[in-house]
């Protein structure tokens, strides 16, 4: 018999080598390759003599028990997961760290066993002490949650397996956590997984929710497991600007659920504060109109939230290459934005510095905030404010014209109800009046006329 040929499986890409290397050839990550087991070989008797066991099937047309969800206490926690935890799954909290990860679990955990549920929650990057520090800082001390400062996932698993099982188990963070059959250091992609791997089973085996704490890395990603990404039923990011008040929560994948829903939270001194109504949150609540700022009528989720969008251009007298710079928007949408105002309108923004900023920390990811943009930097330009109270949107095309954008109505409406009363969008939507509808960008110079 020909001796099976051996593998090598890349534990960070899953791509497949005949030698064992250093580097996998695939996605260039070092030490990633591992021996695959060969497989064994099932005997195909069709009897249960072979040592299987009978799978049961459901009927699906037959009515079942929908699992009931446990609200975690926050609404606007439970808002962005779709109406509560799941029993049984297994949820991904990503975000930069010292964003609140911590903080909004630990309020959540708390809540929960207020309500009489069994919570525990695991901390492998602080001491029980420092987790009980925080609780007594945020009012929580006196919650029955189960704290324990442990990175060993057997030693977790044996010990959860001596108790009834938990409502909700929190693993603060999936990086810290080791499994003793794994090779590699904590953090190692296989750790990761394979410990994601073993917490994971217990949930689903034993009607758990558990929230896996991930953090993020540089580029974004959920640090090293994009693995897990496949693992859990949802993903969660938890955004923001440190350096700001507020956060959002966004599931970025919801078995259970929409994932255009979002939570927005402030972090204040005792802890997080639930933002029930985020829509003037982005403001900055200042009385004149000032040259350079547009307001924007963003979606989140089924909620608008109004945005301020601030441009400033400021003119070189040298000839040194001019600076783009932007906060809470795509730069290459800007640049395409100043090609179309270049070539469409004649202004010209080739000697000046370009500065972008969305106020408030937040991120704008919607096309329809291209008309909002444009006005704000037109009437950067030509130093002259927009008028009072108006917001904008619409999509720009390379030709300059203006596009319709999805949920117009709804946005100009809470717009309205805001008090912003005038609303510039595309030629076809809805609700806006004949004079403000704009087919092209050039009409936005008519507004703060004369622009050099
Ligand atoms: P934390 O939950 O530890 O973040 P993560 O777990 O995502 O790393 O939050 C840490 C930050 O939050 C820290 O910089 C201090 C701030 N904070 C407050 O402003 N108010 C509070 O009540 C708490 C507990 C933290
Ligand atoms: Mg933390």
């Amino acid at each position: 018999m020909a001796k099976p040929k051996r593998r090598y499986i890349c534990q960070a890409c899953g791509g497949v080598s005949h030698r064992w290397q250093g580097q996998c050839p695939d996605c260039a990550e070092w030490n990633t390759l591992v021996e695959d087991a060969p497989a064994t070989v099932f005997s195909m008797k069709h009897d249960l003599s072979s040592g299987g066991r009978a799978v049961e099937f459901v009927d699906l047309d037959k009515p079942g028990k929908m699992p009931v969800r446990q609200a975690t206490g926050l609404a606007e926690f439970d808002r962005a997961l779709g109406g509560g935890l799941v029993p049984g799954s297994a949820i991904l909290m990503g975000g930069d760290p010292g964003i609140g990860k911590s903080t909004l679990l630990l309020q959540a955990a708390a809540k929960i066993a207020r309500e009489g549920h069994g919570v525990v929650y695991v901390s492998g990057e602080e001491a029980a002490g420092q987790v009980r520090m925080r609780a007594e800082r945020l009012g929580l001390s006196d919650a029955p949650v189960k704290l324990a400062a442990a990175t060993g996932v057997r030693d977790i698993l044996t010990t959860l397996g001596t108790m009834p099982p938990p409502r909700l188990l929190v693993i603060d963070s999936i990086q810290t956590m080791h499994s003793d059959t794994i090779e590699g250091a904590p953090g190692t992609v296989s750790q990761v997984r394979g410990c994601a791997f073993e917490l994971i089973r217990y949930a689903k085996e034993t009607g758990t929710a558990m929230v896996l704490v991930g953090h993020v890395t540089k580029d974004g990603t959920i640090a090293g497991p994009r693995v897990l990404e496949h693992m859990v039923d949802v993903v969660m990011s938890f955004e923001g600007e440190r350096s700001h008040q507020y956060r959002i929560l966004r599931a970025l994948k919801n078995r259970f659920g929409a994932v255009d829903e979002i939570g927005v939270f402030a972090m204040a001194g005792e802890g997080l504060e639930e933002v029930a109504n985020p829509s003037m949150l982005f403001l900055t609540g200042r009385d004149e109109p000032l040259a350079g700022s547009a307001v924007f009528p963003a979606m989140e989720g089924t909620r608008p939230v109004l945005v301020e969008i601030q441009a400033l251009i400021v003119r070189l007298q040298s000839g040194a290459t001019p600076r783009r710079a932007v906060v809470g928007w795509d730069s290459g949408r800007l640049a395409m934005l100043l090609a179309v105002l270049e070539s469409r309108c004649g202004l010209n923004f080739s000697s000046a510095e370009v500065y972008l900023n969305v106020a408030g920390g937040y991120r704008l990811s919607d096309p329809a905030a291209d008309l909002a943009v444009a006005a704000a930097l037109v009437s950067a330009l030509a130093d002259k404010p927009l008028p009072d109270r108006s917001v904008w949107l619409g999509e720009v095309s390379l030709a300059g014209e203006i596009r319709p954008v999805a949920h117009a109505g709804l946005r100009l409406r809470e717009a309205a109800k805001l008090g912003f009363g005038a609303g510039f969008g595309p030629a076809d939507a809805k609700g806006i009046p004949q004079k403000l509808r704009y087919s092209g960008l050039r009409q936005v110079m008519n507004l703060v006329d004369q622009v050099v």
